[in-house]
């Protein structure tokens, strides 16, 4: 018994797929058109997108740079593999579903891990997220102050060398009890610190590229973080949440030292 249909398409593709086999000029011509968007927009996104005015109040750290050129990649990769050459049907039922959840597990599967490594800010940092043998108890409670959800300091602030990785908005706070002694001339660390907090806009701080370590008079969107700090801390602290808060940032002084100091 002979199919037609079967033996019809058995001899198309013996026969064609000689025949089609594309030139290597003919397969650039096919993907070309998605390398050059790839091309033109990994450009945008890596020279493009840091240039924003920093007044916009939207930065794009080198993760989200990353984030953006690895989906710039995949559909451009995927429009020039579509293009490549022909696409085989697949065989059965079973190796459709198969590549339909193939696509679908490597996709938001890599978008579900990239979250996870990504987005902390979005939980609350565990306050047993530092080393915090040798902590004092003020500096304990000044941590669970920063972490708290109803102050939100993290969703703002990473501290890196507590392995607090909070948002990017603010300055990381690695070092902020060491940048607060020179911050503002004749004004103690620890002034400087509970004005930073209760009246933000008194004082700019320095973006880390300006150069600046004394906080500035007025924005400056080439050299200052565009003011972003919630007003009314001090309604919303108790006083001894504020000074709890003001004993564990003036504590900050970096990883190394911090520890060179202890010893
Ligand atoms: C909406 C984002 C945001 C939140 C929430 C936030 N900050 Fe800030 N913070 C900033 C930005 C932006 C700056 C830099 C601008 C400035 O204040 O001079 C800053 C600056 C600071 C500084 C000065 C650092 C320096 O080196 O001069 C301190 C200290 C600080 N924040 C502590 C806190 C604390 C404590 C909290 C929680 C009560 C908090 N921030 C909540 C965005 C935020």
């Amino acid at each position: 018994m002979t199919d037609p249909v079967s033996a019809a398409s058995a001899a198309n593709q013996s026969s064609g797929s000689a025949a089609a086999t594309p030139t290597w000029r003919q397969r650039w011509q096919r993907v070309q058109g998605a390398a050059l968007f790839a091309a033109v927009a990994l450009v945008v996104i890596w020279a493009g997108l840091p240039q924003l005015p920093a007044a916009w109040g939207v930065q794009f750290g080198a993760p989200y740079l990353t984030f953006f050129s690895l989906a710039v990649a995949g559909a451009a990769g995927f429009f020039m593999l579509l293009n490549w050459g022909p696409i085989r049907p697949p065989r059965s039922a079973l190796t459709t579903f198969a590549s339909i959840l193939f696509v679908y597990v490597a996709t938001v599967g890599g978008m579900v891990a990239f979250g996870n490594w990504y987005y902390p800010q979005f939980e609350t940092p565990k306050a047993g997220a530092s080393s915090a043998s040798g902590e004092s108890a003020v500096e304990k409670r000044g941590k669970e102050v920063f972490l708290s959800p109803q102050f939100g300091c993290f969703a703002c602030h990473t501290i890196e060398a507590l392995g607090i990785r909070g948002g990017q908005r603010g300055p990381d706070l690695s070092s902020a009890g060491r940048q607060a002694e020179v911050r503002r001339r004749g004004v103690s660390a620890e002034d400087y610190l509970r004005e930073a907090i209760v009246d933000p806009w008194a004082c700019f701080t320095p973006l880390p590229a300006s150069g600046l370590i004394e906080c500035q008079a007025a924005v400056d969107a080439a050299k200052t973080y565009p003011q972003m700090m919630p007003p009314g801390a001090k309604e919303r602290m108790s006083a001894q949440e504020l000074s709890d808060l003001i004993a564990f940032l003036k504590n900050l002084r970096g990883a190394g030292e911090r520890d060179a100091k202890r010893n």
